[in-house]
């Protein structure tokens, strides 16, 4: 994709990192973080991480490698599919991050599963990507918006699509509106592609 012919096409240059056209896109497709809002509730202002193939708040590290220290993701979306921000090629001829893909499983038994994939790494039968966007109550896919579950790895809540009360078997997830948060000088990461 695009990612991989600019990196294709600095390592042919050979290029200082610093004078490499960033992938970052702008306006409309500008990085942005994600935070929940449910007041009176333990997901209230809660900034949004990916980790382990999925979505989380309430992480205490999403251990992902970053460009600077930084706890939280960042997302961009192009073309109504929904990308995790990528770390910045670091120097000549060291190209290999790839971009990580949000995606959602709407299936029955995906339950409205939200997850990540890395670079070409196919994607499942029933797993859809292009349908994103920010509305009113935050990020949505194809209209349907974000619910948090409790109880999940290290004391944090998951995060899955509205529509099955307990998706994944989660039981007393909560619905949730997020808003996008403008991020200047967004932080790449490449985040964990442990299961
Ligand atoms: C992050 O790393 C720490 C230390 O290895 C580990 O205890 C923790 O479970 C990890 N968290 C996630 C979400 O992977
Ligand atoms: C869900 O909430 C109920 C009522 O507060 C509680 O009794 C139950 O243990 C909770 N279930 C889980 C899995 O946390």
């Amino acid at each position: 994709m695009q990612l991989k012919t600019l990196a294709v096409a600095s390592a042919a240059l050979c290029m200082p990192a610093a004078a490499l056209p960033q992938a970052a896109p702008v306006n409309a497709e500008a990085a942005f973080g994600l935070i929940t809002i449910k007041s009176g509730s333990q997901v209230q202002n809660s900034g949004v991480q990916a980790s382990l193939r999925s979505l989380f708040v309430n992480l205490p590290q999403q251990n992902a490698t970053c460009d600077a220290e930084h706890n939280f993701a960042t997302f961009y979306i192009k073309d109504s599919k929904l990308y995790l921000y990528p770390r910045k090629p670091t120097s000549c001829g060291n190209h290999d991050e790839e971009l990580q893909t949000i995606f959602v499983d709407r299936s029955g038994m995906g339950m409205g599963k939200i997850g990540y994939i890395t670079g070409d790494e196919g994607l499942g039968r029933y797993w859809e990507t292009e349908g994103w966007a920010l509305g009113d109550g935050g990020l949505k896919f194809k209209d349907t918006g974000i619910q948090a579950c409790p109880n999940s790895i290290d004391g944090g809540w998951s995060l899955w699509l509205q529509g099955v009360q307990k998706p994944g078997w989660n039981e007393n997830c909560t619905a949730v509106n997020t808003k996008p948060v403008a991020t200047e000088n967004a932080i790449g990461c490449r985040y964990s592609t442990e299961m």
